[in-house]
């Protein structure tokens, strides 16, 4: 039995010595380690012009090593290193047919020394363009309803966007799937709501957010003071703002009558107007 075990280490121990004479051949050259492909300059989500870096790495074996890029299978370059310093290959995006997946190869020449690295998919992404924001009124009265439209007019999507009063947001994001208008209802009831009033856009581009036009609503009529001066200082849907983790920046708002009477520039073009038509229409119907 004593015997049997001790067959069966010697076997085990041959068989590990064959293994690492087959890894180690004749002219004492290794296999290679599969590389790994990395960026090292540049995101997956790419934008067009953008440049990239790529890397493919064989952490052992024997050099001197090639490398060949692969893009969805096709062959894009190949590189020579005659040491285990990594294969670097630039890219510049000019077209939607550059991004997609890439992978790489890396040889030595030991007849079974081909191994292929990880894959790195990559994405074009449109930058967000400036959004704008916009109301089919520019005028309103106490007590009225109002709706605030924020649309840029470029951008992958989804989009997603943020109104604000002031500094302090006024709406959770809102995540556009389609190439619409987000679209806010505001219950027009004090002066402190004929603020200036802005939205943000922003999709998974990296650092990638714009700010829109600034609006501002007047009064149709003199405004009267309203009941009482109490803490008017919130604004529009005040208690549910206070959920709302994005607030940049919360300004005291200033109470005062002429902060009513200030002209109004709209900031809308007649594309934007058409592009939000639809979403206008439900809301005035009194
Ligand atoms: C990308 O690289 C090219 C040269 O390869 C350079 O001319 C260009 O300015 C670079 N673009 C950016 C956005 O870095
Ligand atoms: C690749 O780009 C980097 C900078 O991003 C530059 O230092 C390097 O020289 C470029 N390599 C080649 C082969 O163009
Ligand atoms: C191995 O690579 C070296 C350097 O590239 C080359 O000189 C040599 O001929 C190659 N040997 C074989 C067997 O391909
Ligand atoms: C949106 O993209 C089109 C086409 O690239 C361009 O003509 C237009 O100026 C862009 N709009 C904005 C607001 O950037
Ligand atoms: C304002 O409009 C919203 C959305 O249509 C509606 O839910 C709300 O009841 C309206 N409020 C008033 C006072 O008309
Ligand atoms: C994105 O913004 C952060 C903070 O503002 C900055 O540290 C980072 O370098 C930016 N990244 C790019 C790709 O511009
Ligand atoms: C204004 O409207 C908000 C939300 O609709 C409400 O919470 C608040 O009490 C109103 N304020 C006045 C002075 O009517
Ligand atoms: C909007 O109103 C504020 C406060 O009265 C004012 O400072 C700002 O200039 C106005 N903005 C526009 C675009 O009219």
């Amino acid at each position: 039995m004593k015997k049997m075990f001790f067959l069966a280490i010697l076997l085990f121990s041959y068989f590990q010595m064959s293994q690492q004479i087959q890894k180690t051949t004749g002219n004492g050259k290794e296999t290679l380690s599969n590389p790994r492909l990395m960026l090292v300059q540049g995101t997956l989500n790419v934008m067009m012009n953008q440049n990239i870096t790529l890397s493919c790495h064989s952490e052992y074996g024997s050099p001197p090593v090639t490398y060949t890029f692969f893009k969805d299978s096709q062959k894009v370059t190949t590189l020579h290193r005659p040491d285990l310093t990594p294969g670097l290959f630039n890219l510049t995006i000019n077209a939607a047919s550059d991004v997609g997946e890439y992978k790489c190869k890396a040889e030595n020449n030991i007849s079974s020394g081909r191994k292929y690295s990880n894959s790195l998919h990559f994405t074009l992404i449109e930058p967000i363009s400036k959004p704008v924001l916009s109301s089919p009124t520019s005028q309103a009265q106490k007590g009225q309803n109002v709706t605030l439209s924020c649309l840029s007019e470029n951008g992958s999507l989804p989009i997603t966007y943020i109104f604000f009063k002031g500094k302090q947001s006024i709406s959770p994001p809102v995540t556009m799937q389609k190439k619409e208008a987000a679209v806010i209802f505001l219950f027009i009831n004090s002066s402190s709501d004929f603020g200036t009033y802005k939205c943000k856009a922003e999709n998974s581009f990296r650092n990638n957010t714009k700010y829109s036009n600034s609006f501002n609503f007047t009064l149709t009529e003199k405004f009267k003071s309203p009941r009482s001066s109490t803490g008017l200082t919130s604004t529009v849907n005040a208690e549910e703002s206070e959920n709302y983790v994005i607030y940049t920046e919360i300004e005291p708002v200033k109470q005062e009558e002429e902060y009513v009477n200030c002209s109004i520039i709209r900031r809308e073009d007649q594309k934007e107007k058409s592009a939000c038509a639809t979403v206008y229409s439900k809301v005035f119907r009194d």
